[in-house]
Order: structure tokens, then C-alpha cells, then sequence
């Protein structure tokens, strides 16, 4: 079984970590796709999206990362053969819009089936963009220390790069 776990990944946070590896167990490949989200303006370009991802899940044997610009998902899902879409649910307020998503996608295509995984708890909060509000805001004087609760520590350095 093989399964396409999709998102922006701007930058990949231990949340989208916890899911990459506990969706690993799951299926035989886990395909990790950074794709484009119109209504958002990325921080890291795509390739360093890529690199940070290839560094942080090097030690998963059935993980792969691809990056694709310019197609949807259910396409980018059949051309690798994928038939599941993995995506994590961290809050009430995300399921609106992960509800949309699968079924718009279900529309175009049928027969691949979304799946949702509930982020671990204490993972609730996370999410890049306010990650990135805080960067942003934040650096260069703020103790950024509360930010290894959010991303591994070569994340954070190349965070701070972005700004410092
Ligand atoms: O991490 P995000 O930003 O919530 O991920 C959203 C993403 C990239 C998965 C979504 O925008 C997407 O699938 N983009 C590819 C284009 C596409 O297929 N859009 C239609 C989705 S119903």
C-alpha cells in the first residue's frame, strides 16, 4: 500500500514529523509531497523545503519526498501510483477544511481514499504559519528557545537564518 502525505511544508514542523513517521508504520511507502498552496505565499523555497525534509526523514527507509509545482494532488497521486492521501487533523477547526479537501478530491478521483491521522496532543497547536508569525515578528531579540517545541534544531537554524 502505498500513500501520498501532502502539504506545503513551510518549514516541516514535528508535527508534520510525528505524522511522516507514525504514517510510515502504516503503509509500505509513504510518499511525502510538497505541493502548492495557492492561498499561501511560502517562507523556504521548494528545494529548501525538499533538503530539510530529505535531512529529517533520512532515517526512515519507506519515506520518499518529491515536490511538485503545478499539479493537483489526485494527479501528482495516480501518476506515482498512490492509492491513499494521508493527512493530519490537529483541531476541530481543521476539519472544515480537511472535509472539503477529501471530498473535492474524492470527486476528481474516486478511487483514492483519504486518510486522516489525529496529531499527537501535544502537537495541537503547531502550525507553520504561526511559527512563521513568530519568527518574523520575533527575531532577532526574542529568546527563541520555546521554538524547539515546534521544529528540530537545524529547522530553527535555518529559521534564524531567514531573519538574522
Ligand atoms: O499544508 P497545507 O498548505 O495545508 O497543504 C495544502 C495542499 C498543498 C495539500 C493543497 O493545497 C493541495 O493539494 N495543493 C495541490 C493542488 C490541488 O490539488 N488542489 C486541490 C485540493 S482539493
Amino acid at each position: 500500500m502505498k500513500a501520498i502525505f501532502p502539504g506545503s511544508f513551510d518549514p516541516a514542523t514535528l508535527g508534520h514529523l510525528d505524522i511522516i513517521n507514525r504514517g510510515a508504520k502504516l503503509f509500505d511507502c509513504l510518499i511525502v509531497a510538497i505541493l502548492t498552496n495557492i492561498a499561501k505565499k511560502p517562507l523556504f523555497s521548494a528545494d529548501e523545503r525538499l533538503f530539510i525534509l530529505q535531512q529529517e526523514t533520512a532515517h526512515i527507509s519507506n519515506v520518499e519526498i518529491v515536490s511538485f509545482n503545478g499539479l493537483l494532488l489526485v494527479e501528482l497521486a495516480k501518476n506515482l501510483d498512490a492509492q491513499y492521501i494521508l493527512r493530519g487533523i490537529r483541531t476541530e477547526s481543521d476539519c472544515n477544511y480537511e472535509l472539503a479537501m477529501a471530498q473535492a478530491n474524492q470527486k476528481l478521483n474516486p478511487h483514492i481514499e483519504t486518510i486522516f491521522m489525529a496529531s499527537n496532543p501535544q502537537n495541537a497547536y503547531m502550525s507553520a504559519s504561526l511559527l512563521k508569525e513568530i519568527a518574523t515578528v520575533g527575531y532577532p531579540t526574542f529568546d527563541d528557545s520555546a521554538l524547539d517545541n515546534w521544529v528540530s534544531a537545524n529547522v530553527k537554524t535555518l529559521l534564524k537564518n531567514k531573519f538574522c
